[in-house]
C-alpha cells in the first residue's frame, strides 16, 4: 500500500482497532446493535504453524469466524462484506473493483482473459506460474523460464513480447515453492512500454501483505490471492482485485462466458451491490469466514502497525531466519538476495541431511514446517513461512522460537550421526 493511500485511510478517520460485531465502521457510521464482545476467547495451546500458507491467525480472527449464523442477505453482514471490498482495494493501492469470491472455484482471470477467440488469444507466463489452468481454459501459453531460485528476467520477457503479441502476461510474485520474490513492477513496467495492451496479471497469493503491491502505480491489471496467508485469515477465500482496464477487457469480449460459478458477470453485480452495503444473490457466499476475513483485515488496515511497518517487519524477520539458517549450515533455495522473499524461506538441508533428520525433530519441538515442493529438488530441502501475526506480534516469539528450534534441530541431527 503506498504512503498516500495510507493517508487516505487515515484522512477518513477510521476507528482504531477493536473488533466486535455485528459492525461495520469502515466509511460509514457504526451499526447500532449491540457488539459482540471478545471477552473471554483465547485459542487452544497448538503447535506453532509456520508453513507458507495456511499460517496463525488471531484470536479475533477465530473469534469473528465463530460469528452465530448470519444470513448473507442480512443487512447487519452487507456492509462488513462490504468494507472487505473497500479495504482490500485499498490494501493494493487500486482504485478498482474487488471480487472477494468463494470457494476458490477457479482462478478467475485465467478465464477472463484467456478466453477461446476465434483465433485463440495467446498468454505469456512467466514461470513458475505453470499456466496450467489458462491452457485449461483454452490459451496458447508461452513460457518464460527462470533457473531454480532465480526469478525471470526482464530482458527475456522483454525479448518475447516482441517476438510476439500476447493478450496477457502472469507472474507470480512470490514462488512458494522457492520463496523466490519476483520484480513484479519492473515486469509490469516492460509490458506496459513493449506492449502497452497486453494485461499484466499476479499470482499474489503468497506475497498479499507481506510484499509491497501497488496495482495503479505499477500498471497491474489484475492481483489473485487468497485468504490464507499474509491475511491472516482461515483457507477458503479466493481474491481477486482487477483494474478498470481489465473489467473493460472482460465487458468487451466476444465470446460467451465459459464458466457459471466463477462468471465476473454474475458476480460484478454481487459485488457492486455488496460495495454499497447492501446484499444481493447469486451464490450463498461463506459468512463466516467473511467475518473472520473482516477482523483480519481491520488489523491490517487499522492495527498499530502500518502497512509500510508490516513490510518491514516480515524483511527484518526474513533476514534474521535465513541468517541464522545459514550461519549453522543451511543454504537458501533462492540464488541471490535480491530474489528471496520476505514472507517465507527456503532451505537446502546441509550435506548428508534429508528430510526425515530435520522437519520431524521440528515437529516434536511444536513447530510446523513444510518439506519441498519444487519437484527438480523436492527431497533437498524444505519451506518455513514467516507471515501475518508471527512476524507482526513479536510478544508471541514465534520468530525466536523457529530460530532455536532449527538451531537445536540441526545440532541434534549432527550429534546422531556421530
Ligand atoms: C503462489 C501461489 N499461487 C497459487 C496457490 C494456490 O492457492 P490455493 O492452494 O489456495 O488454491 C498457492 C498455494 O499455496 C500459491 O502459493
Amino acid at each position: 500500500m503506498s504512503t498516500s493511500a495510507l493517508r487516505n485511510l487515515i484522512s477518513l478517520k477510521l476507528k482504531p482497532l477493536s473488533i466486535s460485531y455485528p459492525q461495520a465502521r469502515i466509511f460509514r457510521n457504526p451499526l447500532t446493535r449491540p457488539a459482540r464482545k471478545m471477552s473471554t476467547f483465547v485459542q487452544a495451546p497448538h503447535k506453532l504453524l509456520v508453513i507458507p500458507g495456511p499460517i496463525e491467525v488471531t484470536d479475533e480472527v477465530l473469534y469473528a469466524n465463530a460469528h452465530p449464523s448470519m444470513s448473507h442477505m442480512s443487512p447487519d453482514f452487507a456492509p462488513v462484506f462490504g468494507d472487505c471490498i473497500r479495504m482490500i482495494r485499498q490494501g493494493h493501492a487500486s482504485g478498482s473493483s474487488v471480487q472477494p469470491e468463494h470457494n476458490k472455484l477457479t482462478y478467475l482471470p485465467d478465464n477472463f482473459f484467456t478466453q477461446r477467440t476465434r483465433s485463440r488469444s495467446s498468454s505469456l507466463v512467466l514461470a513458475p506460474w505453470g499456466g496450467i489452468s489458462l491452457q485449461i481454459y483454452g490459451a496458447n501459453v508461452d513460457q518464460v523460464k527462470a533457473e531454480i531460485g532465480g526469478a525471470v528476467k526482464e530482458a527475456d520477457v522483454e525479448r518475447a513480447l516482441k517476438a510476439k503479441k500476447y493478450k496477457v502476461v502472469t507472474v507470480t510474485h512470490v514462488d512458494t515453492s522457492t520463496a523466490v520474490l519476483s520484480n513484479v513492477k519492473a515486469v509490469a513496467a516492460v509490458v506496459k512500454r513493449v506492449s502497452p495492451d497486453t494485461l499484466v496479471v499476479v499470482d499474489a497469493v503468497c506475497s498479499v501483505a507481506s510484499e509491497e503491491i501497488q496495482m495503479d502505480a505499477w500498471g497491474i491489471d489484475a492481483v489473485l490471492t487468497a485468504s490464507q496467508k499474509g491475511l491472516g485469515t482461515p483457507p477458503g477465500l479466493s481474491i481477486v482485485v482487477a483494474s478498470q482496464k481489465a473489467i473493460q477487457v472482460f465487458e468487451n469480449r466476444s465470446t460467451p462466458v465459459t464458466t457459471y460459478y466463477g462468471s465476473w458477470k454474475k458476480w460484478l453485480p454481487i459485488m457492486k451491490a455488496y460495495e454499497n452495503n447492501s446484499a444481493a444473490y447469486f451464490a450463498t457466499p461463506p459468512v463466516n469466514l467473511i467475518y473472520a476475513f473482516h477482523a483480519s483485515l481491520t488489523q491490517i488496515m487499522q492495527g498499530s502497525v502500518s502497512l509500510e511497518q508490516r513490510f518491514k517487519l516480515h524483511q527484518d524477520s526474513s533476514r534474521r531466519i535465513k541468517k541464522a539458517a545459514e550461519e549453522i549450515g543451511f543454504r537458501g533455495v533462492p540464488i541471490s538476495e535480491d530474489v528471496q522473499a520476505n514472507g517465507m524461506t527456503a532451505l537446502y538441508f546441509p550435506d548428508g541431511f534429508v528430510a526425515s533428520d530435520i522437519v520431524p525433530r521440528l515437529l516434536k519441538k511444536d513447530v510446523v514446517v513444510a518439506g519441498g515442493l519444487h519437484a527438480s529438488i523436492k527431497d533437498k530441502y524444505f519451506r518455513i513461512g514467516h507471515m501475518g501475526v508471527s512476524v507482526v506480534d513479536s510478544s508471541r516469539g514465534d520468530i525466536d522460537k523457529v530460530i532455536s528450534a532449527l538451531q537445536e534441530t540441526l545440532a541434534e541431527a549432527r550429534a546422531s550421526k556421530q
